[in-house]
């Protein structure tokens, strides 16, 4: 049986430029695989509750949507490709409403940890694709794959993506890189030495923080060019298996930490109880 990449696209456009870059990285490939595709804004995936369940007992979500056929899907395939569209300089909020439902990525470790992965997110103007990139790094990084590589392409009518030569040889260098390990993509410019991430805060005190795996360190100029000296943090999310163990059982350890200071916290809250006055929406009228 060949093996099977998934495509996961956050455009809500049908033969849009998300979902014909999948394609096209998926004809590359070669022969032996699959394309299964996701098209998330056309799917249920109803917001996170915050109720922490899915920690405490596997995949209680109460939430009853399609979060878990995509994750599973995910689960059974061999590769993925995440593409979103840039929506005001960051990835669309289909991937976000996903990704927030991702404390249950945590019951799946065995079955998502390693998998290869590339990201990449289409902005419609040159220049214009905000924090895009790595939002759909993050996708792949917090779903414990295998970044193999990412990239901004430009195209804003539907298809447009595909008349570039520039972005067809990104195109093919993604597809090798799912094949081959040692064919990664790396960023051409500097990089998180921990995570090998490429979008940065500045902080006031000569550091600066990588945006993708929240490690922070001191960053200097070195022969020329910009150098970062991260050391992962106390909280690193996916850059070891054990980190991630780590993080859910941090997570669960929540619950005790909350009973503890219940008295506490509800003490502090209780002024604010009845305050202002809620939008309700118009929806629940009709
Ligand atoms: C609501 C909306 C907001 C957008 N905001 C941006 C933006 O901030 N930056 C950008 O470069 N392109 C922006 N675009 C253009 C899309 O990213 C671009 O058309 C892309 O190709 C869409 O992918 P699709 O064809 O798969 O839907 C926006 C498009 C829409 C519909």
């Amino acid at each position: 049986m060949g093996k099977t990449l998934l495509g996961i696209s956050a455009s809500p456009r049908k033969l849009g430029n998300c979902e014909l870059f999948i394609k096209d990285i998926f004809r590359r490939m070669g022969g032996g695989w699959e394309l299964r595709m996701v098209r998330l804004p056309e799917l249920d995936i109803k917001p996170c509750r915050a109720c922490y369940q899915c920690l405490f007992d596997q995949m209680k979500c109460p939430q009853e949507d399609d979060f878990l056929p995509v994750l599973n899907a995910l689960a059974e395939a061999d590769a993925y490709v995440v593409v979103a569209p840039v929506y005001l300089l960051s990835a669309n909020s289909s991937l976000k409403g996903f990704m927030d439902r991702g404390l249950q990525f945590y019951a799946f470790v065995d079955r998502l940890w390693g998998k290869p992965g590339v990201a990449v997110a289409i902005a419609g103007i040159d220049g214009m694709e905000g924090s895009g990139k790595r939002d759909v790094e993050s996708f792949v990084k917090l779903t414990m794959g295998d970044l193999r590589g990412s990239a901004v392409v430009y195209g804003a009518l539907p298809g447009e993506s595909l008349l570039s030569l520039a972005n067809g040889e990104i195109a093919e260098r993604l597809a090798r890189a799912i094949l081959d390990p040692d064919m990664r993509l790396k960023p051409a410019g500097p990089v998180c030495p921990v995570c090998g991430g490429d979008t940065f805060r500045f902080l006031p005190d000569g550091r600066a923080r990588c945006m993708l795996c929240s490690s922070s360190g001191p960053w200097q100029w070195e022969n020329g060019s910009l150098t970062f000296h991260m050391a992962p943090g106390d909280h690193p999310l996916f850059l070891s298996r054990a980190d991630v163990n780590r993080h859910a059982e941090w997570l669960r350890g929540m619950k005790e930490r909350f009973l503890e200071r219940r008295q506490e916290l509800k003490a502090v809250v209780k002024p604010y109880l009845g305050m202002g006055t809620f939008l309700e929406s118009q929806k629940s009228k009709v």
